[in-house]
C-alpha cells in the first residue's frame, strides 16, 4: 500500500478536516487553536470568507495561466499592488512556487549581479531543502546529512542570538559582527562575496520580501551593521519574526559559552 514519505515529519498527529478562523478541526471534529497559521500562509485565518470567495471566483475563471506562456490580469494586478507597498527602488517582481525557489532566485540574482561567487549565511537559518537552499540551511544536520557534497561557496557566520550564547544582546551582536569581519578577512574576501542572508527566521513570504529584506550585498562592516539594524527594523522592514510571529527554535539554549566563543570573544 502506498504511504506518505517519512522524509518530512509532522509537528502533530492531527489530521485536519477543516479550518475556521484561528481554529482547526480534526476528523472527529475536535477543535484546535492553530498557532502556526500555516507558517504564515493563512494569516487572515482559515477560510476567511473574502479569500474563499476570491479563490472560488478565480478557479471558475482561469485555473492556471502559466506565466512563461501567457500573462493574466491577477498577476499584473498583484505586481501593481505590491509596487504600491514596497519601498522605492524595489520595483521588479518575480514569483516562484516555494521558499526554496525564492532563495535560489536570490542566490542566482546576487551572483549574476555582482559576478562574485560566495554567500554568507547566519548559523541556524533555514532556507529550504533544495540543494542550493539546503547548502545555506544550518538549522539542523537533518537537512544536510547524507546529501553531500552540497553547493560550494557558502560561509556560515554566527547569529547574534543572546539566548543561544547566554549573553546580553549587545555582547552577542558585537561578537557576531566581529565574526562576520573575521570571515570576510579569512574565508571570503569582500570582492568574492556576493551576498549574505540575514534571515534566521522561518518565513513564508513573497520572493520580493525575501530578496529585499533578507538578502543584502555583502562585503563591509558597515553593511554588516546595516544587517543588524535591519533585524531590528531600522530600515523600515520589520524583522521576519515580528511579521509572522513564528521563529525557528534556537538550535540550543545555553548559558555556557563554547570554547570557541570564549577564545574569540
Ligand atoms: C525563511 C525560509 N526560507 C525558505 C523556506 C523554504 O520554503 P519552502 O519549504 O516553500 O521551499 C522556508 C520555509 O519555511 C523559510 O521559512
Amino acid at each position: 500500500m502506498a504511504q506518505l514519505s517519512q522524509i518530512l515529519k509532522q509537528a502533530t498527529g492531527v489530521v485536519a478536516s477543516r479550518g475556521e478562523g484561528v481554529l482547526l478541526y480534526d476528523e472527529d471534529d475536535r477543535r484546535y487553536l492553530d498557532f502556526t497559521a500555516g507558517i504564515g500562509v493563512t494569516s487572515t485565518g482559515h477560510c476567511h470568507p473574502r479569500v474563499v470567495e476570491a479563490a472560488q471566483r478565480q478557479v471558475g475563471t482561469l485555473i492556471h495561466g502559466q506565466y512563461t506562456t501567457v500573462l493574466h490580469r491577477p498577476l499584473l494586478t498583484l505586481v501593481e499592488r505590491l509596487g504600491d507597498v514596497l519601498p522605492p527602488g524595489l520595483d521588479r517582481m518575480f514569483f516562484a512556487n516555494s521558499g526554496s525557489e525564492a532563495i535560489e532566485a536570490a542566490l542566482r540574482l546576487s551572483r549574476q549581479a555582482t559576478g562574485r561567487p560566495n554567500i554568507i549565511v547566519f548559523h541556524g537559518g533555514f532556507h529550504g531543502r533544495t540543494v542550493a537552499a539546503g547548502s545555506l540551511t544550518t538549522s539542523g544536520t537533518k537537512f544536510r546529512s547524507g546529501f553531500g557534497p552540497l553547493m560550494a561557496g557558502v560561509h556560515v557566520s554566527p547569529f547574534p542570538d543572546p539566548g543561544h550564547f547566554g549573553w546580553p544582546t549587545e555582547q552577542a551582536t558585537e561578537f557576531a559582527l566581529a565574526q562576520l569581519d573575521y570571515i570576510l578577512q579569512t574565508l571570503s574576501a569582500p570582492a568574492d562575496t556576493a551576498a549574505y542572508s540575514s534571515s534566521r527566521y522561518w518565513v513564508r513570504a513573497a520572493t520580493c520580501r525575501q530578496i529585499s529584506a533578507s538578502w543584502r550585498p555583502a562585503g563591509t562592516r558597515r553593511r554588516a551593521r546595516d544587517a543588524a539594524g535591519a533585524r531590528r527594523g531600522a530600515d523600515g522592514f520589520r524583522p521576519h519574526g515580528q511579521v509572522l510571529a513564528k521563529r525557528c527554535k534556537p538550535s540550543r539554549t545555553s548559558t555556557t559559552r563554547s570554547p570557541t566563543c570564549e577564545a574569540l570573544a
